[in-house]
């Protein structure tokens, strides 16, 4: 029997493996395999809605500090998060036939999720701004801006004008912060990424005002008596909003515009909306 040593058994070892790398790493034209699942063109062999389909379940990234958009309610005992956004969500998931889960995130850390695939949609009364890094599906919902004040000021803040050079609050990455620096002259302005914190804020009058999507601010105004509505709009500057879905994935958004369309058009969206602020406190 032939004796090898370790030393001429992983030489040959090395031999092999060099004849097979160079035989896989090059076709008969000399050219150098890239990757031999991609197909010309595209970019992505599986795309994000079969991934999504084989995996049996869509992952939903969200804010749940915004009722009624999506918001935690106690339910059964149970901490729950609901509100219109998440009920369409459900219906984009009953669509697709997949489970859904839901991830509850700080608003600026959405784009970032979506970027990363830790989250497969976002719906998080979004609006379709062309500078967020993802793509967007038609908008389902519209609302103007709101602007919360504590009650004691009602009659200090009126106008846009009376806001200048004050304390404004708004959600760290929203358009609410770019609304407030293009509106709001000389504004000392204060992002914090909670609703909820910035709520407070006004509350104990260490912010004069704070901006937000107007149903929300509604709901916030009717939860708490020491707040309320400056009846002001800025102009053009409204929220609309859309599904947000990681950048090439054109499947995707055909299946979630194909449900959202069906939505709108049998007055399901606006069922959920009323629900939604039904279920506000
Ligand atoms: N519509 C605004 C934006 O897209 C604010 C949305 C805040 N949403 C939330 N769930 N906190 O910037």
């Amino acid at each position: 029997m032939m004796k090898f040593s370790k030393t001429k058994i992983l030489l040959l070892m090395m031999a092999v493996m060099l004849v097979l790398v160079a035989c896989g790493g090059t076709d008969t034209n000399g050219d150098v395999d890239v990757d031999i699942d991609q197909d010309q063109g595209s970019e992505q062999t599986v795309s994000k809605l079969d991934e999504i389909k084989a995996a049996g379940k869509i992952v939903l990234g969200t804010s749940a500090d915004y009722p009624p958009y999506e918001f935690h309610k106690e339910i059964d005992g149970k901490d729950t998060i609901v509100g219109f956004d998440i009920e369409i969500a459900k219906e984009i998931a009953k669509a697709l036939d997949v489970e859904l889960e839901i991830k509850d995130m700080d608003f600026d850390g959405l784009i970032l999720a979506l970027n990363a695939d830790k989250v497969d949609f976002v719906l998080a009364g979004m609006t379709p701004d062309p500078e967020r890094d993802v793509d967007f599906s038609k908008i389902y919902y519209r609302a103007l801006q709101g602007v919360l004040i504590n009650t004691e000021n009602v009659d200090k803040f009126k106008t846009v004008e009376d806001l200048y050079g004050k304390r404004i609050g708004a959600q760290k990455g929203t358009i609410q912060e770019k609304i407030a620096e293009s509106e709001i002259q000389d504004l000392d302005l204060k992002g914090l990424a909670k609703i909820p914190d910035l709520v407070l804020e006004v509350k104990h009058n260490k912010i004069d005002a704070v901006i937000m999507e107007k149903p929300v601010a509604e709901a916030y105004a009717d939860r708490h008596d020491d707040l309320i509505l400056m009846d002001l709009t800025f102009e053009d500057a409204e929220g609309g909003s859309a599904v947000a879905v990681k950048r090439g994935n054109p499947e995707l958004i055909e299946e979630i515009n194909k449900i959202l369309d069906r939505l709108m058009e049998d007055g399901s969206v606006d069922k959920y909306v009323v629900e939604a602020i039904e279920m506000v406190d």
